[in-house]
């Protein structure tokens, strides 16, 4: 009998911290600054014109490999992003902007811990530049 209720009151504690886990926010990281490579924090856009093409294959690629963590308008609010030990940022602010494109290119594709690598899924340039102009037009 007193085998049981030990095994009772371990359950109903257990229970009551793994609903806890639910309930209290975990604490989320704060990014650190990144280390970019000089040939990538020096890389050029090469495509100067943001046109109705590239917008749209900017809009459907940010939907379809990135809003899951960062959200739809770059907030860093999407369904993942909770699960991350990094906050996964706020493309809305002006530090974000302050970047270069090559920095920004640099994370997006290279990556690192949370931040997926994309090189082998976004191998093509002209998809990887239509992401950075679609992050560059984030705005509050
Ligand atoms: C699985 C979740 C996840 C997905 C999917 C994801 N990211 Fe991220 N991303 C993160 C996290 C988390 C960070 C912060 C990582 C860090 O600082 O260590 C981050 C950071 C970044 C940064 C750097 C932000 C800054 O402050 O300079 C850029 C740029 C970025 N992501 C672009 C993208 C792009 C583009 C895609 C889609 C091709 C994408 N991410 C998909 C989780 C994700």
């Amino acid at each position: 009998m007193k085998k049981i209720n030990f095994l009772i009151l371990t359950t109903l504690i257990a229970g009551v911290f793994f609903l806890m886990s639910f309930v209290i926010p975990q604490e989320q990281k704060q990014p650190a600054p990144w280390d970019v490579p000089a040939e990538y924090e020096k890389k050029v856009n090469p495509y100067d014109e943001y046109n109705k093409d590239m917008q749209r294959l900017g809009k459907i690629l940010w939907s379809k490999h990135c809003k899951s963590c960062h959200g739809s308008k770059g907030k860093g609010d999407g369904p993942k992003a909770r699960e991350m030990e990094t906050f996964p940022g706020d493309f809305t602010s002006d530090a974000f902007h302050t970047q270069s494109d090559g920095a920004m290119y640099y994370k997006s594709f290279i990556g690192r811990d949370d931040m997926p690598n994309y090189e082998k899924k976004l191998t093509d340039e002209e998809e990887r530049w239509a992401l950075i102009f679609y992050m560059r037009n984030m705005k509050p």
